[in-house]
């Protein structure tokens, strides 16, 4: 097995380079793809452009963690061809080799992938359902002499995630991928992988501003009760986010093996933009696209990852010679609160390295009107955990990644119960019209107090606020050179209950 790189260790070799995230070496990438845990690896395949760094050539290419934050990249693992591009997909442990694929006692992992046929192929113009398989545990690929294996003559049908669904006497797989043009979920069964049969439709609901793209289907329980399961479905939608461009939507309720039902549908489908702050969102921040979760996580562990970035500027940012980050790994629950069920992330990396050394800290601090440097408590890769209590001033926060005045702001307005991130001054914004922007997300305060948690890593910020409830995650290019951290107040003043900061690199 070759290896090519691992990111923590390249990570000093540009200012823009995460420390903690993925990034393929000198290659563009985005959504991520067949996610699964095993053989003790975390396996990250991922839309990958072999050949340069912007979009194109699609192939899948291939990490392995077994932290989470440490990743080695690995050979091409499904390339494209004068046929095909490879689009996004799954992968499953066939276990009981219900395909077929396997080979003495070699249980085969099956990719489920989509198929974007090329002009002059023999299905030219559609998207179809192909599989490849591995036997020796994710590295080495073959495709099916018998793609694809599901094609409804459709140009827009893609982005298959496959499940086993064990409820009733028997299991079977579960296909959900889309119509992205139509807005909707399709969900098919399968005993073998190869033939399908058509289970239900869901949507056109919620967010329909752009396609629908990359959905996933997964139970979670409520509170930890494994008694009490919901289902939740996240449908990736570009453009149309809440705050511009990509971004992803999700729907709690009931799967019973056929249709899902959704508790949280709130109209039937609307490209009202001023609706899109009723909706459930993954992540409200600009830069978390194509979310989907592992298979066979130890543990039952729901775990998600985003594309960091956002088609409006994808292929603009200003990195080199690699393109694109992925999220942080996030672990998903179901909490209920006020009557209602509340999706909850938080980092799932190792939390030894993520709670890093404390470098600096503060309580019960009022912060007076303006802007005040910390003194040692300067970084590029940090951690932050603060709590406010808000006073007379109308907005209140951080300011990240900062040379004196400017840097990247994170901060909470109370009188309007928004959490915001404003990259207007966050460094490099000149490479497209829309980066440099103010984005918002709805924030309730807990106990009169706002809490969060940021992760700040070279060329990103992810927050998670009030313990994961609502998350915000976004891109930043600032100056390598710029690396203070100070707190702000505008028109009057705000409480510091707490904070702490830790250096992760
Ligand atoms: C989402 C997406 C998918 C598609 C892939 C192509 O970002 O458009 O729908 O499979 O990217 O790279």
């Amino acid at each position: 097995m070759e290896t090519l790189t691992s990111t923590r260790t390249a990570a000093t070799a540009d200012s823009y380079r995460p420390a903690l995230h993925y990034t393929a070496k000198d290659t563009w990438l985005n959504d991520p793809n067949g996610l699964i845990f095993h053989d003790g690896l975390y396996h990250l395949y991922y839309q990958n452009n072999p050949l340069g760094n912007t979009w194109g050539n699609m192939s899948w290419g291939h990490a392995t963690s077994a932290d989470l934050l440490t990743w080695t990249e690995h050979p091409v693992a499904i390339a494209c061809d004068e046929d095909e591009d490879i689009f996004s997909g799954s992968v499953v442990y066939d276990r009981h080799n219900t395909s077929g694929f396997g080979s003495g006692s070699a249980a085969p992992l099956v990719a489920i992938y989509t198929s974007a046929f090329k002009t002059g192929s023999l299905h030219e113009g559609v998207q179809a359902q192909s599989l490849a398989y591995s036997l020796d545990g994710g590295y080495a690929w073959t495709k099916h002499a018998g793609n694809p294996v599901l094609s409804r003559g459709s140009a827009e049908f893609r982005d298959p995630k496959v499940f086993r669904y064990d409820g009733g006497t028997q299991g079977y797989w579960v296909m959900v991928a889309v119509e992205a043009t139509d807005f909707q979920v399709v969900l098919y069964k399968s005993e073998d992988l190869k033939n399908w049969e058509l289970l239900s439709t869901f949507g056109p609901a919620n967010a329909t501003g752009g396609v629908w793209e990359c959905p996933d289907l997964f139970p979670l329980p409520v509170d930890g009760d494994p008694e009490n399961l919901k289902w939740v479905l996240t449908v990736n939608l570009n453009p149309g986010g809440p705050n511009n461009g990509s971004a992803g939507q999700y729907f709690i309720g009931d799967f019973d093996g056929t249709t899902f039902t959704s508790a949280s549908t709130v109209t039937e489908g609307t490209q009202d933009p001023g609706r899109l702050g009723e909706y459930r969102w993954l992540d409200w921040g600009r830069d978390y696209y194509a979310a989907v979760s592992f298979g066979d996580a130890p543990g039952n562990r729901r775990l998600m990852v985003g594309w960091m970035n956002n088609w409006e500027y994808a292929n603009d940012i200003p990195t080199a010679p690699w393109r694109s980050p992925m999220s942080l790994v996030r672990e998903m629950s179901l909490q209920a609160k006020a009557g209602d069920l509340c999706l909850v992330q938080q980092p799932a990396g190792d939390l030894t390295v993520l709670a890093g050394p404390e470098s600096f800290s503060l309580s019960a601090e009022t912060i007076d009107a303006g802007v005040q440097v910390l003194a040692g408590a300067a970084g590029t890769v940090q951690r932050i955990d603060v709590s406010f209590t808000p006073g007379s001033a109308e907005e209140f926060g951080l300011i990240l990644r900062g040379d004196g005045t400017k840097g990247t702001r994170v901060g909470i307005r109370p009188g309007l119960a928004t959490l915001f991130v404003d990259r207007r001054e966050s460094g490099r914004t000149d490479f497209h019209p829309s980066f440099g922007s103010i984005d918002t997300a709805p924030i309730v305060a807990a106990n009169g107090c706002y809490h969060l948690t940021v992760f700040v890593d070279h060329c990103s910020v992810e927050v998670f606020a009030q313990d994961g409830q609502v998350t915000m995650t976004e891109l930043i290019f600032p100056a390598g050179t710029s690396n203070e951290l100070a707190v702000f107040a505008t028109g009057g003043t705000a409480t510091i209950n707490s904070m702490r900061v830790a250096q992760l690199a």
